[in-house]
């Protein structure tokens, strides 16, 4: 049966590549939704991909996330110099979950380098443009746009809405523009569309495609509707790490 599994999961993943045209997929069994377990899984699996692709001097940027807080507990040291660079600035998340937070655990966990981004998000203009002059900021900001690799998660579009504590006035716009799902910042209904963008400093969508690669991890049938739009808008250097249910609803939908 084991085989059989495995088997299952590299048909699905051939599958998908042939039609999405993305650089791979990877594929855990099961709906995430139903076990921490299989949450970790995910994690675990998109660690070891990574770690695959070090190389002295490779800086990669991190959004914030639960999935991605995991990955640091499956990565190993390593001899190869890297840098963790936080992709955006809090978004409001708990701080556990925040990119800072994140890029400073997968460089304890490796032994590397890290930066950390001083920038709130959500300030209006008048303080976010003299902010993006500060040396640390444009430090942290250059980096992101010259990274090798990228790793974030996507989400449900109004459950990170109401982690974000996003005001009455903007769920209710989301929900008239039908936003399906969230990456990094950016909310997206199912035709990819980009609708509503956290105006912030840091990573931006069109920065994805020079990168090497871009790793993104989404696990749970809560979250169908958000990949299946995401991968409208997925660069085609990406490497995705879903379960099962993600993996069928997209190859059947
Ligand atoms: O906050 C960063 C982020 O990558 C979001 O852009 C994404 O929607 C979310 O994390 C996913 O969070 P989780 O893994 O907790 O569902």
């Amino acid at each position: 049966p084991y085989i059989t599994t495995i088997d299952r999961r590299s048909d699905l993943a051939r599958g998908l590549r042939e039609k999405f045209g993305l650089k791979d997929f990877f594929i855990v069994n099961g709906d995430a939704d139903q076990s921490p377990e299989l949450q970790k899984e995910l994690s675990k699996m998109m660690a070891e991909e990574l770690q695959k692709m070090f190389f002295d001097g490779a800086v990669i940027s991190v959004a914030g996330g639960s999935t991605m807080a995991n990955v640091g507990n499956y990565l190993k040291p390593t001899d190869e110099k890297l840098l963790f660079v936080p992709a955006r600035g809090g978004l409001g998340e708990e701080v556990g979950n925040q990119a800072n937070s994140i890029a400073s655990r997968l460089a304890v966990a490796t032994g590397s380098g890290h930066k950390v981004l001083y920038a709130p998000d959500n300030v209006g203009e008048n303080v976010l443009e003299p902010l993006k002059l500060e040396p640390a900021v444009k430090e942290v900001t250059e980096l992101n746009q010259a990274s090798d690799f990228v790793l974030h998660g996507i989400g449900e579009a109004f459950t990170m809405a109401k982690r974000r504590n996003v005001s009455e006035d903007v769920l209710g716009q989301l929900r008239e523009k039908g936003a399906v799902g969230e990456t990094f910042g950016y909310y997206f209904n199912a035709e990819g569309d980009i609708l509503r963008k956290v105006k912030t400093i840091g990573l931006q969508l069109e920065d994805l495609e020079s990168k090497q690669a871009v790793l993104a991890v989404a696990g749970g049938s809560s979250k169908k509707e958000a990949v299946r739009a995401y991968m409208k808008i997925a660069p085609k250097n990406t490497l995705l790490f879903i379960d099962e249910t993600i993996a069928e609803y997209l190859l059947n939908s």
